[in-house]
Protein backbone atom coordinates (compact mmCIF):
# COMPACT_ATOMS: atom_id res chain seq x y z
CA UNK A 1 0.00 0.00 0.00
CA UNK A 2 2.73 2.48 -1.00
CA UNK A 3 0.04 5.68 -1.61
CA UNK A 4 -2.38 4.45 1.22
CA UNK A 5 -5.06 7.23 1.39
CA UNK A 6 -3.28 9.61 -0.86
CA UNK A 7 -5.54 11.70 -3.30
CA UNK A 8 -4.26 11.73 -6.91
CA UNK A 9 -5.48 13.33 -9.93
CA UNK A 10 -4.29 11.59 -13.12
CA UNK A 11 -5.24 13.27 -16.34
CA UNK A 12 -6.19 11.45 -19.74
CA UNK A 13 -7.00 8.71 -17.60
CA UNK A 14 -10.07 6.87 -19.22
CA UNK A 15 -7.74 5.15 -21.76
CA UNK A 16 -4.05 3.96 -22.27
CA UNK A 17 -0.88 4.73 -19.98
CA UNK A 18 -3.16 6.94 -17.53
CA UNK A 19 -5.80 4.72 -16.90
CA UNK A 20 -2.88 1.85 -16.17
CA UNK A 21 -1.74 4.08 -13.50
CA UNK A 22 -4.94 5.07 -12.42
CA UNK A 23 -5.79 1.37 -11.95
CA UNK A 24 -2.11 0.84 -10.57
CA UNK A 25 -2.58 3.80 -7.80
CA UNK A 26 -5.71 2.32 -6.63
CA UNK A 27 -4.62 -0.98 -5.65
CA UNK A 28 -2.13 1.23 -3.93
CA UNK A 29 -4.44 2.59 -1.63
CA UNK A 30 -4.66 5.91 -3.52
CA UNK A 31 -7.98 7.49 -3.90
CA UNK A 32 -7.72 7.95 -7.53
CA UNK A 33 -9.70 10.81 -9.50
CA UNK A 34 -10.02 10.16 -13.32
CA UNK A 35 -9.77 13.32 -15.27
CA UNK A 36 -10.76 13.49 -19.04
CA UNK A 37 -12.14 15.15 -21.73
CA UNK A 38 -14.02 11.46 -22.89
CA UNK A 39 -17.26 11.19 -20.74
CA UNK A 40 -18.41 7.96 -21.78
CA UNK A 41 -15.02 6.55 -21.52
CA UNK A 42 -14.18 8.15 -18.06
CA UNK A 43 -17.47 6.58 -16.72
CA UNK A 44 -16.69 3.33 -18.06
CA UNK A 45 -12.98 3.82 -16.20
CA UNK A 46 -14.00 4.72 -12.81
CA UNK A 47 -16.38 1.55 -12.82
CA UNK A 48 -12.99 -0.57 -13.38
CA UNK A 49 -11.53 1.26 -10.79
CA UNK A 50 -12.44 0.67 -7.28
CA UNK A 51 -12.65 3.87 -5.07
CA UNK A 52 -11.97 5.87 -8.03
CA UNK A 53 -14.50 9.19 -9.00
CA UNK A 54 -14.84 10.66 -12.41
CA UNK A 55 -14.23 13.85 -13.85
CA UNK A 56 -14.87 15.37 -17.07
CA UNK A 57 -12.04 17.90 -17.64
CA UNK A 58 -10.65 19.31 -20.82
CA UNK A 59 -7.13 20.36 -19.69
CA UNK A 60 -7.10 23.07 -22.55
CA UNK A 61 -10.29 24.96 -20.76
CA UNK A 62 -9.28 25.86 -17.11
CA UNK A 63 -12.65 25.99 -16.35
CA UNK A 64 -13.43 22.70 -16.44
CA UNK A 65 -10.30 21.99 -14.20
CA UNK A 66 -11.13 24.65 -11.87
CA UNK A 67 -14.25 23.15 -11.26
CA UNK A 68 -12.99 19.46 -10.64
CA UNK A 69 -10.66 20.99 -8.54
CA UNK A 70 -13.01 22.73 -6.33
CA UNK A 71 -15.02 19.51 -6.10
CA UNK A 72 -12.35 16.99 -4.88
CA UNK A 73 -10.82 19.70 -2.16
CA UNK A 74 -14.99 19.94 -1.11
CA UNK A 75 -15.21 16.27 -1.19
CA UNK A 76 -11.42 15.47 -0.10
CA UNK A 77 -9.55 18.49 1.77
CA UNK A 78 -6.24 18.04 -0.42
CA UNK A 79 -4.76 16.64 -3.25
CA UNK A 80 -1.22 14.93 -2.68
CA UNK A 81 -0.48 13.32 -6.70
CA UNK A 82 -0.92 15.18 -10.05
CA UNK A 83 -0.33 13.38 -12.72
CA UNK A 84 -0.19 15.49 -15.95
CA UNK A 85 -0.74 12.28 -18.39
CA UNK A 86 -3.56 13.81 -20.85
CA UNK A 87 -1.78 14.26 -24.31
CA UNK A 88 -2.47 13.91 -28.23
CA UNK A 89 -0.75 13.40 -31.31
CA UNK A 90 -0.72 14.81 -35.04
CA UNK A 91 1.88 14.03 -37.18
CA UNK A 92 2.81 15.78 -39.73
CA UNK A 93 6.28 16.88 -41.45
CA UNK A 94 7.37 20.28 -41.24
CA UNK A 95 6.28 21.63 -44.73
CA UNK A 96 3.00 19.80 -44.48
CA UNK A 97 1.64 20.72 -40.92
CA UNK A 98 -1.23 22.88 -40.72
CA UNK A 99 -1.20 25.63 -37.86
CA UNK A 100 -4.42 24.22 -36.71
CA UNK A 101 -2.59 20.78 -36.00
CA UNK A 102 0.32 22.92 -34.56
CA UNK A 103 -1.63 24.91 -31.97
CA UNK A 104 -4.16 21.93 -30.98
CA UNK A 105 -0.99 19.60 -30.16
CA UNK A 106 0.99 22.58 -27.85
CA UNK A 107 -2.33 23.51 -26.21
CA UNK A 108 -3.21 19.90 -24.82
CA UNK A 109 0.70 18.85 -24.42
CA UNK A 110 1.63 21.77 -23.43
CA UNK A 111 -0.41 24.44 -21.99
CA UNK A 112 -2.67 21.65 -20.72
CA UNK A 113 0.14 20.68 -17.86
CA UNK A 114 0.89 24.32 -17.47
CA UNK A 115 -3.06 24.88 -16.67
CA UNK A 116 -3.12 21.46 -14.42
CA UNK A 117 -0.75 22.16 -12.03
CA UNK A 118 -1.56 25.55 -11.61
CA UNK A 119 -4.40 25.27 -10.36
CA UNK A 120 -3.66 22.29 -8.58
CA UNK A 121 -0.33 23.26 -6.69
CA UNK A 122 -1.47 26.49 -4.69
CA UNK A 123 -3.58 23.56 -2.89
CA UNK A 124 -0.24 21.75 -2.18
CA UNK A 125 1.58 24.48 -1.54
CA UNK A 126 -1.12 25.11 1.24
CA UNK A 127 -0.29 21.21 2.78
CA UNK A 128 3.66 21.40 2.51
CA UNK A 129 3.64 18.68 0.41
CA UNK A 130 2.77 17.43 -3.03
CA UNK A 131 4.31 15.10 -5.96
CA UNK A 132 3.40 16.04 -9.42
CA UNK A 133 4.47 13.87 -12.57
CA UNK A 134 4.24 15.13 -16.22
CA UNK A 135 4.27 12.97 -19.22
CA UNK A 136 6.78 13.47 -21.26
CA UNK A 137 8.81 10.95 -24.01
CA UNK A 138 11.67 9.62 -25.57
CA UNK A 139 10.63 11.95 -28.51
CA UNK A 140 11.79 14.86 -25.83
CA UNK A 141 14.85 14.16 -25.49
CA UNK A 142 15.51 13.08 -29.35
CA UNK A 143 12.72 14.82 -31.62
CA UNK A 144 11.02 12.33 -33.93
CA UNK A 145 10.81 12.52 -37.92
CA UNK A 146 6.88 13.84 -38.20
CA UNK A 147 6.32 15.18 -34.84
CA UNK A 148 7.52 19.44 -34.83
CA UNK A 149 4.75 19.91 -32.73
CA UNK A 150 4.19 16.67 -30.28
CA UNK A 151 8.16 16.62 -29.45
CA UNK A 152 8.11 20.32 -29.50
CA UNK A 153 6.14 20.09 -26.58
CA UNK A 154 7.27 16.78 -24.93
CA UNK A 155 11.00 18.64 -24.58
CA UNK A 156 9.11 21.75 -23.00
CA UNK A 157 7.29 19.38 -20.61
CA UNK A 158 11.14 18.38 -19.63
CA UNK A 159 11.55 22.15 -19.12
CA UNK A 160 8.54 22.75 -16.85
CA UNK A 161 9.84 19.89 -14.92
CA UNK A 162 12.97 21.13 -14.13
CA UNK A 163 12.29 25.02 -13.54
CA UNK A 164 9.12 23.68 -11.09
CA UNK A 165 11.33 21.07 -9.12
CA UNK A 166 13.63 24.10 -8.54
CA UNK A 167 10.69 26.47 -7.85
CA UNK A 168 8.61 23.62 -5.24
CA UNK A 169 11.04 21.15 -4.04
CA UNK A 170 11.78 23.76 -1.11
CA UNK A 171 8.13 24.13 -0.63
CA UNK A 172 8.37 19.92 0.13
CA UNK A 173 6.73 19.39 -3.43
CA UNK A 174 8.81 17.04 -5.68
CA UNK A 175 8.24 17.79 -10.00
CA UNK A 176 9.25 14.85 -12.19
CA UNK A 177 8.90 13.29 -15.41
CA UNK A 178 8.57 10.21 -17.14
CA UNK A 179 9.38 9.57 -20.80
CA UNK A 180 7.96 6.82 -21.68
CA UNK A 181 9.35 4.53 -24.98
CA UNK A 182 7.20 3.00 -27.84
CA UNK A 183 3.75 2.21 -25.53
CA UNK A 184 1.07 -0.34 -27.16
CA UNK A 185 -1.52 1.95 -26.66
CA UNK A 186 -4.43 3.71 -28.95
CA UNK A 187 -1.68 6.75 -29.82
CA UNK A 188 1.11 4.24 -30.74
CA UNK A 189 -1.13 1.48 -32.99
CA UNK A 190 -2.51 4.19 -34.99
CA UNK A 191 0.93 4.26 -36.26
CA UNK A 192 2.10 2.66 -39.56
CA UNK A 193 2.77 -1.12 -39.50
CA UNK A 194 6.12 -1.26 -41.10
CA UNK A 195 7.34 1.80 -38.36
CA UNK A 196 6.37 0.29 -35.26
CA UNK A 197 7.81 -3.38 -36.89
CA UNK A 198 11.28 -0.46 -37.20
CA UNK A 199 10.64 0.58 -33.22
CA UNK A 200 10.62 -3.16 -32.21
CA UNK A 201 13.61 -3.93 -33.97
CA UNK A 202 15.82 -0.70 -32.66
CA UNK A 203 14.46 -1.26 -29.09
CA UNK A 204 17.10 -3.33 -26.84
CA UNK A 205 14.24 -5.03 -25.29
CA UNK A 206 12.98 -5.88 -28.47
CA UNK A 207 9.28 -4.92 -28.44
CA UNK A 208 6.91 -2.22 -27.21
CA UNK A 209 6.45 -1.54 -23.56
CA UNK A 210 2.85 -1.78 -21.95
CA UNK A 211 0.90 0.46 -20.41
CA UNK A 212 1.83 -1.27 -17.00
CA UNK A 213 4.81 -1.40 -17.12
CA UNK A 214 4.39 2.67 -17.45
CA UNK A 215 2.33 2.62 -14.19
CA UNK A 216 5.16 0.81 -11.93
CA UNK A 217 7.14 3.85 -13.03
CA UNK A 218 4.81 6.79 -12.16
CA UNK A 219 4.30 4.71 -9.39
CA UNK A 220 7.93 5.01 -7.87
CA UNK A 221 7.54 8.74 -8.67
CA UNK A 222 4.90 9.68 -7.07
CA UNK A 223 5.29 7.39 -3.85
CA UNK A 224 7.66 8.22 -1.01
CA UNK A 225 10.06 5.41 -2.42
CA UNK A 226 11.19 8.49 -4.57
CA UNK A 227 11.39 11.41 -1.16
CA UNK A 228 14.56 12.41 -3.05
CA UNK A 229 14.12 12.30 -6.44
CA UNK A 230 13.16 15.94 -7.87
CA UNK A 231 13.44 17.09 -11.63
CA UNK A 232 14.25 14.14 -13.17
CA UNK A 233 12.78 13.26 -16.99
CA UNK A 234 13.20 9.32 -16.10
CA UNK A 235 13.58 7.10 -19.84
CA UNK A 236 11.19 4.21 -19.39
CA UNK A 237 12.01 3.03 -23.31
CA UNK A 238 13.68 -0.48 -23.06
CA UNK A 239 17.13 1.38 -23.76
CA UNK A 240 15.66 2.51 -27.55
CA UNK A 241 17.88 6.08 -27.21
CA UNK A 242 20.88 3.82 -26.23
P1 LIG B 1 -4.08 7.45 -25.27
O1 LIG B 1 -4.44 8.12 -26.54
O2 LIG B 1 -4.21 5.96 -25.17
O3 LIG B 1 -4.90 8.09 -24.05
C1 LIG B 1 -4.88 9.47 -23.87
C2 LIG B 1 -6.04 9.87 -22.97
O4 LIG B 1 -5.97 11.30 -22.83
C3 LIG B 1 -7.41 9.54 -23.58
O5 LIG B 1 -8.25 8.94 -22.62
C4 LIG B 1 -7.94 10.91 -24.01
O6 LIG B 1 -9.36 11.01 -23.96
C5 LIG B 1 -7.28 11.84 -23.01
N1 LIG B 1 -7.20 13.22 -23.47
C6 LIG B 1 -6.87 13.65 -24.72
N2 LIG B 1 -6.98 14.98 -24.80
C7 LIG B 1 -7.41 15.41 -23.57
C8 LIG B 1 -7.73 16.68 -23.05
N3 LIG B 1 -7.66 17.79 -23.80
N4 LIG B 1 -8.11 16.76 -21.76
C9 LIG B 1 -8.22 15.65 -20.99
N5 LIG B 1 -7.95 14.42 -21.45
C10 LIG B 1 -7.54 14.30 -22.73
O7 LIG B 1 -2.57 7.93 -24.97
P2 LIG B 1 -1.37 7.16 -24.25
O8 LIG B 1 -0.62 6.44 -25.29
O9 LIG B 1 -1.85 6.43 -23.07
O10 LIG B 1 -0.45 8.39 -23.80
C11 LIG B 1 -0.57 9.00 -22.53
C12 LIG B 1 0.53 10.03 -22.39
O11 LIG B 1 1.81 9.42 -22.52
C13 LIG B 1 0.48 11.14 -23.43
O12 LIG B 1 0.87 12.37 -22.85
C14 LIG B 1 1.51 10.70 -24.44
O13 LIG B 1 2.04 11.78 -25.17
C15 LIG B 1 2.54 10.07 -23.52
N6 LIG B 1 3.39 9.11 -24.21
C16 LIG B 1 2.84 8.00 -24.79
C17 LIG B 1 3.66 7.13 -25.46
C18 LIG B 1 3.14 5.89 -26.10
O14 LIG B 1 3.96 5.19 -26.73
N7 LIG B 1 1.88 5.53 -26.01
C19 LIG B 1 5.11 7.35 -25.58
C20 LIG B 1 5.57 8.53 -24.90
C21 LIG B 1 4.72 9.37 -24.26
Amino acid sequence: MRLKDKVAIVTGAAKGIGFATAKRFAQEGAKVMIADVNSDAVKAAMDLIPGSEAYVVNVTDRASIEAAVDQIMQRHGRIDILINNAGITQDARLVKMTEAQFDTVIDVNLKGVFNCTQLVVPHMLEAGKGAVVNASSVVGIYGNFGQTNYSATKFGVIGFTKTWARELGSKGIRVNAVCPGFIATEMVKAMPENILQDIERRSWLGRLGTPEEMANVYLFLASDEASYVNGLALEASGGISL
